[in-house]
Parts: structure tokens; C-alpha cells; sequence
């Protein structure tokens, strides 16, 4: 779920999580993830706030954001599709699906399809890997994905 609040309340929900998290060693981890919770990703207005209160560059904190899949800049789409990149699906054909998924939504990994539909976004092992390749749908896990198959997801997500 994506929650779109003014920049004075994400501002104010950014400085709430991070009192919860301050007094960890190494917060920042749990900060990110704690708004990607409360938000759906980690919004541009809450990393000034980060950076200020743990007294890192703006650039230190955009980084570890950049660096870490599971972080997202922007609000996803209403369905999230992940496809799993790691190596037993790779060897599995997960590469090939991955490029069939692209085209089918017409869209890279990490970006959402322009009607806010679909999100694709890359995953390193969900830890199916003996029923590769693998991918997660809103969640819910898919194993021994073929071409016939990840069209059936993909029709699902654009009904
Ligand atoms: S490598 Fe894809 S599920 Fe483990």
C-alpha cells in the first residue's frame, strides 16, 4: 500500500520512526525499512530528515536507498510482480522470462507500468529455488514459471 501525505507529515512521521530506531547500532537499515512499511517506499522528503538526525551526507543515505533492492524511491504500482534473479532461476531460464515479463508490461525492472497498475521489480531468491524459476505476485509465491505461466500472472495483474 502506498500512503501519500503532505511534506510536513512525512517530515513529522520520517522523525517518529526514526526516534524508534535511533538508539540501535546501525539504524539506518531499520529506519529505511521502517517507512517503506509505513509508506510503500521511502519517500524523497523523509532522507534530508535521516541524514540531519543520524549525521550522515544526504548522499551517505541515498546510497544505502540505491544500493538495496528492496528499497523503493517512488509509490508502487497496485500489484507488485518480482522476479526472482538468482542464480538457480537464472539457470532455470529466469533470464529469458525476465525479458518476456519487460515486454509483456512494457516496462523495466523497477518502474511501474504507466497506468499504476504493475510494478516489476527484481528479487534475489525467494527461496524456491528447487521449483525455479521462481517469482512473487503481490506476495504470493509462483514456482516452475514458463512462458505460458507468467503470461497467465501478467494477464492477471492487467485485468
Ligand atoms: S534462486 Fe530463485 S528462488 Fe532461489
Amino acid at each position: 500500500m502506498n500512503i501519500h501525505l503532505p511534506r510536513a507529515d512525512v517530515a513529522e512521521q520520517t522523525l517518529a520512526i526514526i526516534d524508534e530506531f535511533k538508539g540501535l547500532e546501525g539504524p539506518l537499515l531499520p529506519i529505511l525499512h521502517a517507512l517503506q512499511d509505513e509508506f510503500g517506499y521511502v519517500p524523497q522528503e523523509s532522507m534530508p530528515v535521516i541524514a540531519r538526525e543520524l549525521n550522515l551526507s544526504r548522499a551517505e543515505v541515498y546510497g544505502v536507498v540505491t544500493f538495496y533492492h528492496d528499497f523503493r524511491e517512488h509509490p508502487a504500482g497496485r500489484h507488485v510482480l518480482k522476479l526472482c534473479r538468482a542464480e538457480a532461476c537464472q539457470s532455470m531460464g529466469g533470464d529469458r522470462l525476465a525479458d518476456r515479463a519487460k515486454a509483456l508490461l512494457g516496462i523495466d525492472f523497477h518502474e511501474t507500468t504507466p497506468d499504476g497498475e504493475v510494478t516489476l521489480e527484481p528479487v534475489y531468491c525467494l527461496g524456491l529455488c528447487s521449483c525455479s524459476p521462481s517469482a512473487m505476485l503481490d506476495g504470493e509465491v509462483h514456482g516452475r514459471l514458463d512462458d505460458a505461466a507468467l503470461e497467465a500472472l501478467v494477464e492477471e495483474v492487467r485485468r
